[in-house]
C-alpha cells in the first residue's frame, strides 16, 4: 500500500437512500460508503445501485474531500458482478467487500475492475478495495487475505457478524471478539494496510462510542465505521493528535535526529528512555495529524 489517505471516520449509508448519500456527502467525513449489502433490502437491490450510480454522477452533490466508497454484495450471492456493472461507471473511489474469506475472492473481484478500467479509460489500480473481515473463515485467513492485492488498502472488522458467525454473544466489553479484533489490527500492520475498527451500534451512547474508538487507538487501528453522522464527531476526535500531543511527538523526533547525528541510538528525554520504538509511535501521531 503506497497511499496514506487519513480514514478516521468511514460513515455508512443504505445505497437506496438518496437524502442519506446526499447528507453524507455534506459532512466533511473522510469517508462515506454506500452500501448496497445488508443495508438494503433484497427487493431493494436493483434500485440501490442505480441510486448510488445517481448519486456518485450528480452534479448537484459535492463531496468536497469525502471519499466514495460503494459496499457491494458477496460473490456468492450472485449479485456482486451487477453492483460493480452499474456502479462503477459513477467511478467510485473504491469498494468495500464484505465477509471476505479468501485471498482469491479479492483477487477476482480485482480483476473484475481491472477489466472495467481498461475499458472505461480509467488510470489502472485507481479504484481502491477495503475487505471487512467478520467471519470465522476471514479470520482464519487472514495472512493470506491481508496481502491478496495491490488495491486493497484497509482491513475492517464487523464484530456483529463475527459474533453471530461463531456463536458468541454480544457484551459491552467485547471479551468475545477481542481476539478477532486484535488480529485484524496485527494482520493489517504486519502487510501496511490500514485497519477499521467495527460499528458501535448504540446510536444513543456516544460516551460508549468515545471508549470503545480510544480502545480501538489504543490496540492501533487507524479509524472506525460510522453508521450515524452523529458518530463522526467523537470518532475524529478520538483519532486526531491534539496539538500538544503534536508538539511533544515532534520534539521527540527532534531531539532522536540530534542525537542520532552525534551517534547515540538511545537517550534519556524528560525522565525516560527513548529509542526507535517511541520514535515511530511519534511518527504515527505526526502521521495521524495528517503531517
Ligand atoms: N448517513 C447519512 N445520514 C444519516 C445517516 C447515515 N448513516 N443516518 C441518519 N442520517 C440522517 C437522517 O436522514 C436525518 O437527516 P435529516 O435530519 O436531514 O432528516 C438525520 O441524519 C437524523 O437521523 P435520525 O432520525 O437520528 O436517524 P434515522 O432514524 O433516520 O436512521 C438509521 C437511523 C440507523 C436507520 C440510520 O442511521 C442509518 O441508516 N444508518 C446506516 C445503516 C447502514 O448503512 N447499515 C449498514 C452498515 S452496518
Ligand atoms: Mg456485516
Amino acid at each position: 500500500m503506497s497511499e496514506r489517505r487519513l480514514r478516521r471516520a468511514l460513515l455508512f449509508m443504505p445505497g437506496d437512500d438518496l437524502k442519506k448519500i446526499i447528507k453524507g456527502a455534506g459532512l466533511g467525513v473522510d469517508s462515506i460508503i454506500m452500501d448496497l449489502e445488508d443495508g438494503v433490502a433484497l427487493n431493494n437491490k436493483a434500485a440501490a445501485r442505480h441510486t448510488v450510480l445517481q448519486a456518485l454522477t450528480s452534479k448537484e452533490i459535492d463531496y468536497g474531500a469525502t471519499e466514495r466508497l460503494v459496499r457491494v454484495n458477496q460473490p456468492r450471492k450472485g449479485m456482486q458482478a451487477e453492483d460493480v456493472a452499474v456502479t462503477i461507471q459513477g467511478r467510485p473511489d473504491g469498494y468495500v467487500m464484505p465477509k471476505v474469506e479468501s485471498a482469491r475472492e479479492i483477487q477476482q473481484f480485482s480483476h473484475t475492475l481491472l477489466e472495467r478500467e481498461l475499458l472505461m479509460g480509467m488510470e489502472v489500480g485507481a479504484i481502491k478495495i477495503m475487505a471487512i473481515i467478520e467471519t470465522a473463515k476471514g479470520i482464519v485467513n487472514l495472512r493470506e487475505i491481508a496481502q491478496a492485492d495491490k488495491r486493497l488498502v484497509a482491513l475492517m472488522f464487523g464484530a456483529e457478524d463475527l459474533a453471530g458467525d461463531i456463536g458468541a454473544t454480544r457484551t459491552r466489553e467485547g471479551k468475545e471478539v477481542y481476539y478477532a479484533r486484535s488480529a485484524v489490527v496485527i494482520h493489517a500492520a504486519a502487510f501496511d494496510l490500514q485497519a477499521i475498527d467495527t460499528p458501535f451500534v448504540d446510536l444513543s451512547d456516544l460516551d460508549g462510542l468515545r471508549a470503545e474508538t480510544a480502545e480501538a487507538l489504543q490496540m492501533g487501528y487507524t479509524g472506525k465505521l460510522a453508521i450515524h453522522p452523529k458518530q463522526v464527531g467523537p470518532i475524529v476526535e478520538v483519532f486526531t493528535p491534539t496539538e500538544a500531543e503534536v508538539e511533544a511527538a515532534r520534539r521527540l523526533i527532534e531531539a532522536h535526529d540530534a542525537h542520532q547525528a552525534q551517534g547515540t541510538g538511545v537517550f534519556a528525554y524528560e525522565g525516560r528512555m527513548v529509542d526507535m520504538p517511541m520514535i515511530r509511535a511519534a511518527e504515527r501521531v505526526l502521521a495521524r495529524a495528517g503531517r
